[in-house]
């Protein structure tokens, strides 16, 4: 992992470049991502001619004055009330942004189009695998919008209440989380592959009392059903009054399926008016909160404020994907995190651009479908993860050569370092060798895009390359002393940003203790490590905490050993991220099964399948398809602190065939 390689020379990245790879071949490289970033990749001449920011290091310095760099970017904006102070830090690290000022994100996403000549203009493009299509023009989306909020307003919530959402990337999504923000009640959006154990705490946490879901949602040909996880979870949710149905795959026909509190979407909004006034949020008044692990306990709640995010994300999609009136977006990112709150649905809305939404997997019914997709409408702006583009990467050129993408003029990929080949293939095969890639470095927490390049940035794949402007960042020691260029340390966010989290929900304690007491200088830790080049680009080595970077999602180690331990037949167990060529990492979990138990016995007498499949059931079952098992071993001890904490870095170590480092805290080896 600590290789940078950097004297590699080209020649010898073109012969490693082995681009139909059948994935053995490039096991190591997810976390090596950095030894083959030598090239240089300098904009091309029509990138340079249509890009608003045509000179990064000018607009680097003018980021240099924090404060009046972001005034002058939410000047963009439509305030009820101007701000009377652009950055309070009195509070530290209770930072607040635009202070005094009332502001909405419905009415600056909406209300303010409308009134424009992008009323008629498609605000989302909706598609699934099935290839249905919905497209909606700011009007009829600012209509839709209204008569939600409305119904939510009679449904009894107000201004400051949370609505919670399980629900797939469907129009109403969108609708939903843009109807709350318009009567200033806070979203609470649950990604849609959760299980009801997950869907049950998080409603439990914010205490919504509302829930909007769905029947099911459409993947790989079938019908994955969304309504018995939600009804599995009804039965411990006691604040939810009214659950709202979007029978969105038509499965509930018949209104008698329907329980006394649940009411299908449709008949809720029938009926509504179709104007809504836009309440006038205070800039810090809370927008949204959204769940992310952690390397302690339980996910956390992220909350994220009014203005300070709206400027923040508006301005980085604008800058770091150039974006002009006639361009088509499409952002993969699931509605149910970060990418999908930030760039899918507001960032793109908030600038008045169409954003393209697909509902679906990348490789059904063939994994041609995305690039069909960017053919058929003509994407010009295409952003998703690198562990998509490794797996379509597994099928060559076959599927991008059967499409014309042509219309795309910039790629991005967020989630986790890009390794050398998918970046490579990325652009050339999609890309067609003439499309830049940026790479995005950020957070939930961080809200928008930190590290990243602009268009006319010269490339090095693999790098994100440097802060944004208006963002300041450094690779500190433990001390929060910035390390020599070329060390690793951590990575720590050294000045506020304005789409920054404010804290983490009904928990200060952890907030402050997590991310701004870690460093004596209270600094912001990202729980990332990284290194600097000489050319001053930041490369990301993975994280510092115990947190795992399955296909791009955060997944706790602790979290899943809780999952695991809850299991009668497990004792203790200890989980560590094991690399894979697709998905980054995998969970692998060391297990000490409680007497008379192992992995490959019958799980019950009489049954066929095993302990082993039984326990990938369990964990399923608490964390969802996002926390994905490699491999399950079983072992009589855990390495330990003397004061009983298990060292998962030891056996990371050990697996990684490394050097086990510092062991003077180890109980016993
Ligand atoms: C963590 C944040 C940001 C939206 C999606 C993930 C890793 C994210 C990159 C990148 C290297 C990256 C970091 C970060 N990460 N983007 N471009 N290069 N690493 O959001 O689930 O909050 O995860 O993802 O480890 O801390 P998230």
């Amino acid at each position: 992992m600590d290789n940078n390689g950097k004297n590699e020379n080209n020649a010898n990245n073109e012969n490693n470049n082995n681009k139909n790879n059948n994935n053995n071949n490039n096991n190591n490289n997810n976390n090596n991502n950095n030894n083959k970033g030598s090239d240089m990749y300098p904009p091309t001449q029509k990138v340079i001619e249509r890009a608003n920011i045509k000179d990064w290091d000018r607009e680097l310095k003018k980021g240099e004055d924090i404060e009046t760099y972001w005034a002058s970017q939410a000047d963009q904006f439509d305030w009820f009330k101007r701000w009377d102070k652009v950055l309070d830090t009195s509070e530290k690290p209770f930072y607040k942004w635009f202070v005094g000022g009332k502001i909405n994100l419905a009415h600056n996403a909406l209300d303010r189009w409308i009134n424009s000549e992008k009323r008629n203009k498609i605000a989302i493009l909706y598609t699934n695998e099935r290839g249905d299509e919905i497209k909606l023009t700011y009007y009829e989306l600012y209509r839709e919008v209204n008569k939600m909020a409305n119904a939510l307003i009679n449904l009894g919530i107000k201004k400051g209440d949370s609505v919670s959402m399980y629900l797939p990337m469907c129009p109403e999504l969108i609708i939903t989380m843009l109807a709350c923000t318009k009567i200033g009640a806070i979203h609470s959006a649950i990604y849609s592959g959760l299980s009801s154990v997950a869907i049950m705490e998080r409603i439990n946490a914010v205490r919504s009392k509302v829930l909007i879901t769905a029947d099911g949602t459409y993947r790989r040909g079938k019908i994955i059903n969304l309504k018995t996880p939600v009804d599995e979870a009804m039965l411990q949710c006691p604040t939810i009054q009214t659950v709202v149905l979007v029978n969105h795959t038509g499965r509930y026909n018949d209104i008698a399926e329907l329980r006394g509190n649940e009411i299908f979407y449709d008949r809720l909004i029938e009926g509504e008016g179709d104007t809504c006034h836009s309440e006038p949020m205070d800039s810090e008044d809370p927008l949204f909160i959204l769940y992310t692990s952690g390397s302690t306990g339980k996910p956390k709640g992220v909350i994220h404020t009014t203005a300070g995010y709206m400027v923040g994300i508006a301005t980085t999609l604008r800058n770091v994907f150039d974006i002009h009136d006639d361009d088509l977006w499409w952002s993969t990112g699931d509605a149910g995190w970060i990418t999908g709150h930030s760039y899918t649905i507001y960032a793109p809305l908030l600038l008045g651009s169409t954003t393209l939404i697909y509902e679906g997997a990348p490789d059904f019914p063939d994994p041609g479908i995305w690039w069909e997709i960017i053919e058929r409408y003509g994407v010009t702006k295409f952003y998703t993860a690198p562990t998509a583009i490794r797996h379509l990467m597994r099928f060559g050129k076959k599927y991008s050569k059967l499409y014309d993408l042509n219309s795309l003029k910039i790629l991005g990929s967020v989630g986790e370092p890009i390794n050398y080949e998918a970046w490579k293939w990325m652009y050339e095969e999609i890309g067609g060798s003439k499309t830049p890639i940026m790479d995005t470095w950020w957070q939930t927490e961080t809200g928008m895009h930190m590290i990243a390049s602009l268009p006319v940035s010269n490339l090095k794949p693999g790098s994100a390359t440097k802060p944004l402007p208006g963002v300041k960042i450094a690779i500190v020691d433990e001390e929060g002393q910035e390390v020599e260029r070329g060390k690793k340390g951590y990575l720590a966010i050294t000045e506020p940003w304005p789409a920054m989290f404010r804290g983490l929900y009904e928990d200060n304690e952890r907030f402050k203790d997590v991310y701004w007491n870690f460093f004596p200088n209270n600094i912001y830790k990202t729980g990332d490590m990284a290194k600097m080049d000489e050319d001053g680009y930041i490369w990301i080595q993975g994280r510092s905490d115990d947190v795992l970077k399955i296909a791009g999602h955060r997944v706790g180690a602790i979290e899943v050993e809780e999952a695991f331990n809850s299991h009668p037949s497990v004792n203790e167990t200890a989980v560590i991220g094991k690399e894979d060529p697709v998905k980054g990492q995998l969970i692998k979990a060391f297990l000490i099964l409680n007497e008379g138990y192992n992995l490959d016995m019958p799980f019950k007498e009489g049954y066929q399948s095993t302990l082993r499949e039984e326990l990938k059931r369990h964990v399923r079952h608490a964390l969802g398809p996002v926390a994905v098992l490699g491999e399950m071993v079983s072992v009589d001890s855990l390495p330990k602190t003397k004061s009983g904490k298990i060292m998962r870095r030891i056996l990371k170590a050990k697996e990684d065939g490394e050097d086990l480092g510092d062991t003077s805290t180890l109980d016993d080896l």
